[in-house]
């Protein structure tokens, strides 16, 4: 047996194709918050294409679009009424496709949210179903069920909406609909075949608009337990992704995943989905990127991996593992749209920074595929301080944990004052901290020492760099607190050592080659010890690494 045959066939290589989504940085435009090209305070499509230049010159690959549909904006574009047409907030039809043309045309690839698990309530669909008598075929395109107790006044379970309160909401003929978040977004039955036809026709839609793939909203949530159970226990958004619940993960989601696959492959330019998937466990998160289903998933496990080094190595390792046992390349994203911006989360000020630049340079050394969150190239802090009026995340105005508006306040892009060039005109629809004026694109251009200059040479070493990208790892032995691995191309092609210091003393790491890369101030000993490294606390050192 060769070594070809040993390997798992890799989902999407119809024999011959790149396999550009294995190792590919995806970075994420949250379009309302990227760049307002028409002064009305909010982010748009035109918006993103005057800023192709600059995403190109980052030296990503890809661009994920968060949805730019139809949409009412309760949970700002995550609930759709048309999923064909642009919403006017963000541009037109014709905007979408120039802006996927000049992507195309810039080197860089377009991913765009499908969010199939609810829609709007201001849906056609909904509306029909609203209209509708129950038992309808209307009513049967969603989760319409007769209420408990006298009158059918409970709810129909005990499930809870992951922005909090119940996950059922009563219509005035008495019955009850399932949305498992806001009220203004009611979950699809997804055991109906007309629900399936829908979405295979959403899907080519965009697909034949030129769309390289899709980032799948709330993956995990199509397919319920059959009789939809009670789960029996309050506070269920504290056991999201860590316990079975029975509206979420469950095993017949993965049949939907194979027909969108299916469809994936019918068309030619691998055109890829990745799930956005919160599984219990790393395992039942690798499922959805069987060979015949998706091509990644989030790897949320190492997004909430706290600021230390064995707990870390353990996420790594774990993620390496599963994905690797189904042939699917590991994913590796430190912030989105949803959580608290991670300059803030490893500590935030000058230690949340420090970790921040340390954190690019273990995640992009890592094999597989990396997500960028907007901003996070600038070393963007959480706005924790957003004044009450402007705070509008459905998440925090229903009562569930901190809203999520901090993390989405516009990019600052130039100038000495907000807006920062975001848009000229209406005030942007959050506001821009004063002190952002240091961190605007135009601030950290030319400035060797920030933080944009450091993704931008992290990225260009990506791509140069035989070693990275795609592939393995191992580790090598280092001081308590640090984490130092080799990344190794075939054929002897070269290789790429990482080392990071998680702990808070200096330590001393062998560094047998050529340094190319620090996220902060080492001192190099090379003549004294043979080339060791003190790296001091929160630092990451990549370096050209010699054999032995
Ligand atoms: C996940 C999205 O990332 C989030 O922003 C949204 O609120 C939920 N799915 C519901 O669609």
């Amino acid at each position: 047996m060769t070594q070809d045959t040993l390997l798992v066939p890799a989902s999407g290589d119809r024999g011959g194709g790149t396999r550009w989504w294995r190792d590919a940085v995806i970075y994420q435009v949250y379009v309302r918050s990227f760049a307002d090209s028409d002064g009305d305070g909010v982010g748009d499509l035109p918006g993103v294409r005057s800023r192709l230049p600059y995403l190109a010159g980052l030296g990503v690959d890809a661009l994920w679009l968060t949805p730019f549909y139809v949409s009412p904006m309760a949970d700002f574009g995550y609930d759709v009424a048309d999923y064909r047409d642009v919403d006017p907030l963000f541009g037109t039809l014709a905007d979408a496709r120039d802006l996927i043309a000049d992507a195309h045309a810039h080197g860089l690839r377009i991913i765009v949210d499908v969010v199939p698990n609810h829609t709007s309530d201001r849906h056609a669909w909904f509306q029909a179903a609203l209209a509708a008598a129950p038992g309808s075929v209307e009513r049967a395109r969603y989760v319409f069920r007769d209420g408990r107790g006298p009158g059918g006044a409970e709810p129909p379970n005990d499930w809870e909406s992951v922005f909090g309160g119940p996950a059922w909401t009563r219509v005035p003929d008495g019955q009850w609909y399932l949305h498992l978040f806001a009220p203004e977004q009611p979950d699809l039955d997804w055991e109906n075949p007309e629900v399936h036809a829908e979405f295979a026709d959403i899907l080519r839609f965009w697909l034949d608009l030129g769309v390289d793939g899709f980032r799948v909203d709330v993956a995990h949530g199509m397919a319920k337990a059959p009789g939809l159970p009670d789960v029996g226990h309050p506070n269920q958004v504290e056991m999201l992704g860590t316990a079975v619940l029975p509206y979420f993960d469950q095993d017949p989601v993965h049949a939907i995943h194979r027909e969108w696959r299916r469809l994936l492959d019918s068309y030619d330019g691998e055109r890829i989905a990745v799930a956005e998937a919160w599984a219990p466990t790393p395992q039942r998160l690798a499922d959805y990127t069987r060979p015949d289903e998706l091509h990644q998933a989030f790897n949320f496990h190492y997004l909430t991996a706290p600021w230390e080094a064995d707990g870390m190595r353990a996420v790594i390792d774990e993620s390496l593992r599963t994905a690797g046992a189904v042939g699917a390349p590991a994913t590796w994203v430190l912030s989105n749209h949803d959580v608290k911006r991670h300059v803030t989360r490893y500590g935030d000020g000058e230690t949340g920074l420090r970790r921040a630049r340390a954190a690019a340079l273990l995640t992009l050394a890592l094999p597989g595929s990396s997500y960028v969150y907007q901003g996070e190239e600038l070393g963007l802090p959480e706005v924790l301080d957003l004044p009450e009026e402007f705070q509008q995340d459905p998440q925090r105005l229903r009562g569930e944990g901190a809203g999520r508006d901090g993390c989405r306040v516009p990019l600052p892009w130039e100038g000495e004052e907000p807006p920062f060039g975001f848009g000229a005109g209406a005030a942007p629809w959050l506001p821009i901290p004063t002190e952002w004026r240091d961190l605007t694109v135009a601030a950290q251009d030319g400035d060797p020492g920030s933080m944009l200059a450091l993704y931008r040479e992290a990225l260009r070493i990506r791509r140069e760099h035989p070693a990275l990208g795609d592939g393995d790892l191992y580790w090598i032995a280092s001081p308590p607190g640090t984490l130092v691995f080799v990344r190794e191309a075939g054929g002897g092609n070269g290789r790429l050592a990482c080392a990071i210091n998680m702990g808070d003393t200096t330590a001393r790491v062998s560094v047998r080659g050529t340094p190319l890369l620090a996220s902060g101030p080492v001192h190099t000993d090379r003549t004294a010890s043979g080339g060791d490294v003190d790296l001091p606390p929160d630092t990451a050192l990549w370096w050209d690494a010699e054999e032995g």
